[in-house]
């Protein structure tokens, strides 16, 4: 099976020796392996390209046919990628075949660079190994979109737990990607030509809970007019999801844990032991902690679910990852509904303003709103819903202090958009504020930023920070900032 971790080499074609010494540069700085080659043709002296992640094509024009003489040779083809020095408007419709990804400009930025190397990842991995099962929903089957550090730390645990057997226990609130989590969990892991099989703890009743998840025999209960295979059973050699773990009821739980710890269960009706080899990923927007304190989770089960945790964030806390979000779900709507729309600067603006409590699920459902509403139109930040409107919002504290901190300019530049300008005054909070502790925190969150936006290169982000570079180097040591690529 082939998965992410393996295919870390990457090919560069590019004729011209420097930009392709300064791409191997940024590759090699987010952990590829590159190799360049100067011409396409070359690439026929290669032996086998499966073990490549992507190839990446240089200021080459007409490369459909060699395109498709590769897939040919190559039964396994890596998803031929990225026109790099090239606008979209720029590419031949002839160069769009189907292993085509996406394309980079000149200036080559690191968030546009990996978020299109995850995107031909996710592709070539589906090339190589199809899935038959498993991927009903595909909308929930996405990669991880996002730039911010959070959800690179998502992504890397996601990389790092999916091939192993451990149980994970997703946590976030609601609308926060916690399913495009689990279904990625099994997609990249071993089972994943398994089913995978969802449900919904909280969604079926009590007393129907037993039987959907392990079955009955035929007259088990009223109404068992024959028998029937439980979601175990379904599920068996792939990965189970169980969804909303907190609101499982606790005589069900006590079920679930003799589940996992013996590894076999019984059919309702029936003293017939049946093996699982069954993948548990669960995940709730609850406090489990809270619900043990309060008796309503089982302090056992709790432990046996822990194993590995992931905790996706608030949309409301990556703010950052506004702009791409909304680009990835126009794009999904653009597919799917066949309607897109833009948004002005404004009202991008209005967007990284706004609190989110539906998180990813509400902008979601906005971007389908708006297409509706303006199809391919444009909206402003007054076509927005009146709770996003620019004035008269409660802004969050941390979004305040950034401002304060940035004189009131705001944030950098998002994506390449306009980002937060916050031009409100901080306020001071009623139960007044730890002044040293609060500039620390400010100081270490323009840092990172300034990082993540330099791909990691000190030198330009005390460029951007308007400090000397020893000066960066000196702050970074004493609050322990490590680079993007060193953040675990
Ligand atoms: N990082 C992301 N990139 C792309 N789409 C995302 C991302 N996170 C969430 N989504 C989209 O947001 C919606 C909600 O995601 P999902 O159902 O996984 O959230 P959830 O945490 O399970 O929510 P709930 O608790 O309400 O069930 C889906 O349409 C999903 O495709
Ligand atoms: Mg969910």
């Amino acid at each position: 099976m082939t998965t992410r971790k393996e295919t870390r080499k990457i090919l560069i074609v590019d004729q011209d020796a420097d930009s392709s010494q300064r791409l191997s540069h940024q590759l090699e700085f987010i952990d590829y392996e590159p190799k360049k080659l100067s011409s396409p043709e070359l690439l026929d002296s290669l032996g086998d390209l499966s073990d490549y992640a992507s190839v990446l094509v240089a200021n080459f024009h007409g490369i459909a046919p060699w395109a498709a003489k590769l897939r040919e040779k190559h039964e396994k083809c890596p998803p031929l990628v990225l026109l790099l020095g090239n606008s979209p408007a720029d590419i031949a419709q002839s160069d769009i075949d189907e292993n085509f990804v996406g394309c980079l400009k000149a200036t080559i930025r690191y968030a546009d660079l990996t978020d299109l190397l995850h995107k031909s990842e996710v592709r070539g991995t589906a090339n190589t190994t199809p899935v038959k099962e498993g991927v009903q929903n595909p909308e929930l089957f996405r990669s991880l979109v996002g730039n911010s550090r959070s959800v690179h730390r998502v992504r890397k645990m996601v990389d790092q737990v999916a091939p192993t057997e451990a149980t994970v226990l997703i946590l976030g609130e609601s609308g926060t990607g916690k399913e495009v989590v689990a279904r990625n969990i099994h997609y990249y892991s071993n089972r994943r030509n398994k089913p995978f099989v969802p449900i919904n703890c909280g969604a079926i009743p009590a007393e129907l809970l037993e039987s959907e998840l392990f079955g009955h025999e035929k007259g088990a209960f009223t109404g068992a007019v024959g028998a029937r295979q439980g979601r175990f059973e379904l599920a068996d050699g792939g990965t189970i999801f169980l969804d909303e773990i907190g609101d499982m009821p606790l005589t069900m739980q006590v079920k679930l844990l003799r589940v996992i710890q013996e590894r076999s269960f019984e059919r309702v009706g029936s003293n017939k032991s049946i093996k699982s080899d069954v993948r548990i990923v669960a995940a709730t927007h609850r406090n489990l902690e809270q619900l043990i304190i309060e008796n309503r989770f089982r302090e056992d089960l709790f432990y046996r679910l822990n194993v590995f945790p992931i905790e996706m964030p608030p949309l409301s806390s990556r703010a950052e990852d506004l702009p791409l979000l909304v680009k990835e779900l126009i794009t999904r709507l653009e597919h799917e509904k066949k309607s897109s729309v833009s948004l002005t600067p404004a009202a991008m603006m209005a967007l990284c303003n706004y609190d989110w409590p539906g998180n990813v699920r509400e902008l979601a459902n906005l971007m389908e709103r708006l297409t509706i509403l303006h199809p391919y139109g444009v909206v402003d930040a007054g076509d927005l819903p009146p709770k996003m409107a620019p004035h008269g919002q409660a802004l969050n504290q941390e979004r305040e202090a950034v401002d304060a901190a940035a004189g009131g300019n705001g944030l950098p530049m998002v994506q390449g958009m306009p980002a937060v300008a916050l031009n409100n005054k901080p306020r001071l909070p009623r139960e007044g504020i730890d002044l040293k502790q609060h500039l620390t925190d400010i100081e270490i969150r323009l840092i990172e930023q300034a990082l993540d936006e330099c791909s990691g290169v000190v030198a330009h982000a005390a460029n951007r920070l308007k400090i000397r570079r020893t000066t960066l180097v000196e702050k970074m040591r004493k609050y322990s900032i490590q680079r993007p690529e060193e953040v675990s």
